[in-house]
């Protein structure tokens, strides 16, 4: 590494997603000069609270807002070009200028048609997203079918854009959907290959085949802040198959979807949120109710319920006032807004579980932490027995793993009036009541990594930072 050269950090998640990555990538932007993702694609999405309003971000780093930060997506990613433009649009409207700042890596997936369709008739049974992300890496992954490609990527594109589209209707007319076709579904892909096209005018000009892009900018003293989509709990290898994502979503993978040699990493950040949730199928053993909990869950988003529905039944000081597991983590759910950001399904509620996080900190090597959504502890002090439950051990039992819990004292609600917030500015260490602090030394502790942000609340202002103590 030259003298001049700067470096990367990783941002990664450490449960099943949707911990508030994108609200502390937007507080630590201005550190940074370059935010990159590496992973996913327009199954990630999260809104960030910025002085223009709630934007809404599934493929454009969280940086967007930062004016002077370039973003790049990389080559480890899928790209739905018809989302990426109506977002490029979304975000330009709300005051984000992307020409010059965006680029994206001629080598990442285009999601093709029948990506979609695929993901969303074999999907359900893990509860996708439906964006089609698996079949895309799947077809990268296959390469070819006979005689024809499966996979297209972007520099497909540029370098001819019919052949590109007629390698995507191939792969559509592929075995299995062809015996779907009528005139009507006829209509309805030419009007997506349309559709395709003139988001693929508007995306073009952000594609950079310049395999180096990163690493020159990074040997010239750019820093660089990848931003982890989905997180390492529904990583592909790492998760617990086949109820996981279909990339790769630890740290060391920045450096393969990233663009960029590890030679320059720095440290892993890894996000987690106090009252911890799942969205889709798959293992949860800190759920709260258990099966009935994830039932009731799949259920309710195969009818559409969602948070207004939940919201207008749901009695949430009697449900917390019951002491019944499932009925606390509906209640939480409701409190807490727990519904997928573009599904709006009802997400599964968890206890935080601190073995699961010690686990995953030494295996993806996490460096420091930041633990979002604190505030939402307050809500058991409502229960009746007005504790925090945090579970600390799993015992073997005949039964299978039962979880050993231990009781942290109840606080107040924090009080956030005196931030307003959109102020990007962090609160003060006072703010941290004692018995949270005295939790979260606990947690650093236990999980053998500093604590080094504390989320007390959904503004960008509502980030207490902390100066890490020793670990034992
Ligand atoms: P896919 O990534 O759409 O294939 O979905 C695979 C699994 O990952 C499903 O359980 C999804 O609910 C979950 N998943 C994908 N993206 C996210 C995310 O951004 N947050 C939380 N869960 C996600």
């Amino acid at each position: 590494m030259g003298e001049r050269s700067g470096y990367a950090d990783v941002l990664v998640g450490l449960q099943y997603g949707d911990e508030g990555k994108a609200k502390i990538v937007d507080m630590l932007a201005d550190q940074y000069d370059i935010i990159a993702r590496f992973n996913g694609g327009a199954n990630a999405g999260h809104t960030i609270v910025t002085p223009h309003g709630a934007a809404r971000l599934m493929q454009v780093p969280s940086g967007a807002f930062h004016p002077g930060k370039l973003l790049y997506i990389g080559s480890g990613c899928t790209v739905n070009i018809v989302k990426l433009a109506a977002e490029i649009e979304a975000l330009t409207a709300q005051g984000a200028q992307l020409d010059g700042r965006l680029f994206v890596s001629h080598r990442s997936a285009v999601i093709q048609p029948i990506h979609i369709l695929a993901d969303r008739a074999q999907g359900r049974d893990i509860g996708t997203t439906g964006n089609g992300i698996g079949p895309c890496y799947a077809g990268l992954a296959a390469r070819m079918r006979g005689k024809e490609r499966t996979a297209v990527q972007l520099r497909d594109l540029l370098r001819d854009e019919d052949h590109a589209f007629a390698m995507m209707q191939a792969n559509s007319d592929s075995e299995g959907f062809q015996a779907t076709r009528d005139e009507a579904s006829e209509a309805i892909w030419l009007e997506v290959f349309a559709s395709m096209r003139a988001a693929w005018e508007r995306v073009r000009h952000f594609v950079s085949e310049n395999d180096l892009f990163l690493t020159d900018k990074v040997a010239d003293g750019a820093r660089v802040l990848f931003e982890g989509a989905q997180s390492v709990m529904l990583d592909l290898v790492h998760g617990d198959q086949p109820f996981v994502t279909s990339s790769h979503t630890g740290p060391a993978y920045a450096y393969v979807g990233g663009d960029l040699p590890c030679q320059f990493h720095r440290k892993s950040i890894g996000i987690v949120k106090a009252v911890v949730s799942r969205v889709g199928a798959g293992p949860f053993p800190a759920e709260l109710g258990g099966e009935r909990s994830e039932r009731y869950c799949t259920d309710a988003a195969s009818k559409g319920i969602g948070q207004s529905e939940e919201r207008q039944t749901a009695d949430v000081e009697a449900l917390l006032a019951c002491g019944d597991d499932f009925a606390t983590g509906v209640a939480l759910r409701v409190l807490t807004g727990e519904y997928g950001t573009g599904s709006g399904r009802p997400r599964r509620i968890g206890l935080l579980d601190l073995p699961q996080i010690r686990r995953v900190v030494a295996l993806h090597g996490i460096d420091e932490l930041f633990i979002n959504k604190c505030d939402c502890l307050t809500y058991f002090g409502k229960t009746p027995k007005g504790i925090i439950p945090v579970i600390v051990e799993y015992r073997a039992e005949a039964i299978g793993l039962r979880p050993v819990i231990a009781e942290f004292s109840a606080f107040e609600p924090l009080d956030r009036t005196a931030r307003p917030s959109t102020t990007p500015a962090v609160a003060a260490i006072t703010d941290i009541p004692a018995s949270l602090e005295a939790l979260l030394q606990f947690i650093e502790r236990h999980v053998g990594c500093p604590i080094v942000g504390v989320g007390v609340g959904p503004g960008r202002a509502d980030i207490v930072q902390l100066t890490p103590s020793p670990v034992h």
